[in-house]
């Protein structure tokens, strides 16, 4: 007991720990795949050869267990990153959950099974692997928070999930903006303590900056998650920005960059992120790269 303004407190001794308790609890740093073509690589660790140099070495995917949170306008791929990620773990054999705010369950589930024929993977993985919470048809899953981690948490037991997929965080803060920050903070400490990966994807309304800090969700949610991307698109109209991407003017570019990680390295160039025919995103290389 320490009295501290004249109240007798009790410390709150399980906070307190040494770094070696610590770091047994720590997860590996290895990479989930995402299932975007070129993304992936983007993420590294650096290692230290016996008296070498240190070498980067890339990680293959977002860090195990963390949170990630995918952020831009309407029409930049978020969703369609979203599905990949979810459909790649699925071929892989893990179980996903993918919680869908926007879009009720059957249109996801469509959508999925499109997504998988695009990236060539066995329909019948999606079916067994991806469980859907469907947020969008369930009103209550979006206004109370309680109700959506008791459903996460019986849908992680039942199916014994590696990883999370949240389209988009933002509709679960609509008209509460000022709530944006407490919400993402108990969906990240949520994922933490149920040991999942989480890739959240929040909307940008597009009065916030393009692609600055700001940008990265609005409401300074990047401060909360592990790491943050941000996808943009612009419609080129001036000479500059013609030769600034290399593509004629009337031509739409989508640009994608990593705004952070705090688990391990990664590429901070702006690249341009492509959307293909079959409706796959692919990020591409950076821009003024010849
Ligand atoms: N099969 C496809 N073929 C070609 N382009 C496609 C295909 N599917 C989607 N797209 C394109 O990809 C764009 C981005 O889609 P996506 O749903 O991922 O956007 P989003 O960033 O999630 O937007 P929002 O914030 O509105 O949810 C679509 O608007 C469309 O132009
Ligand atoms: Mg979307």
């Amino acid at each position: 007991m320490t009295e501290i303004k004249g109240r007798e407190i009790k410390p709150l001794e399980e906070s307190i720990s040494r770094i070696g308790e610590l770091s047994e609890k720590a997860p590996e740093l290895v990479g989930v795949p995402t299932g975007v073509e070129g993304l992936d690589e983007l993420f590294f660790v650096v290692e230290w050869a016996k008296r070498g140099k240190p070498k980067k070495k890339p990680l293959g995917g977002i860090p195990l267990r963390s949170v990630i949170n995918i952020t831009g306008v309407a029409d930049t791929g978020k969703t369609l990153m979203a599905e990949q990620f979810a459909v790649k773990q699925a071929s892989l054999g893990y179980p996903v959950i993918y919680v869908t705010v926007e879009s009720p369950g059957p249109f996801v589930a469509s959508s999925l099974k499109y997504r998988a024929k695009a990236m060539g993977v066995d329909e019948s993985k999606v079916d067994e692997n991806v469980v859907i919470i469907d947020a969008a048809s369930h009103s209550v899953l979006r206004d109370d928070l309680p109700t959506l981690f008791a459903t996460l948490a019986h849908a992680i037991k039942t199916f014994k999930t590696k990883s999370v997929v949240v389209d988009s965080v933002t509709g679960l803060y609509e008209a509460k903006e000022m709530l944006a920050r407490s919400v993402v903070r108990s969906i990240f400490n949520f994922l933490k303590k149920w040991y999942q990966t989480g890739l959240l994807i929040s909307q940008k309304r597009s009065g916030h900056e393009e692609l600055s800090a700001e940008a990265a969700g609005g409401y300074a949610v990047a401060h909360i998650v592990d790491g943050t991307i941000v996808v943009s698109k612009e419609l080129i109209t001036t000479q500059r920005q013609a030769n600034l991407y290399g593509k004629p003017i009337g031509e739409l570019v989508r640009l994608f960059r990593i705004d952070g990680c705090r688990l391990c390295g990664h590429d901070t160039k702006l690249r341009f992120l492509e959307i293909t025919e079959e409706g796959l995103v692919k990020i591409g290389p950076p821009v003024g790269q010849k």
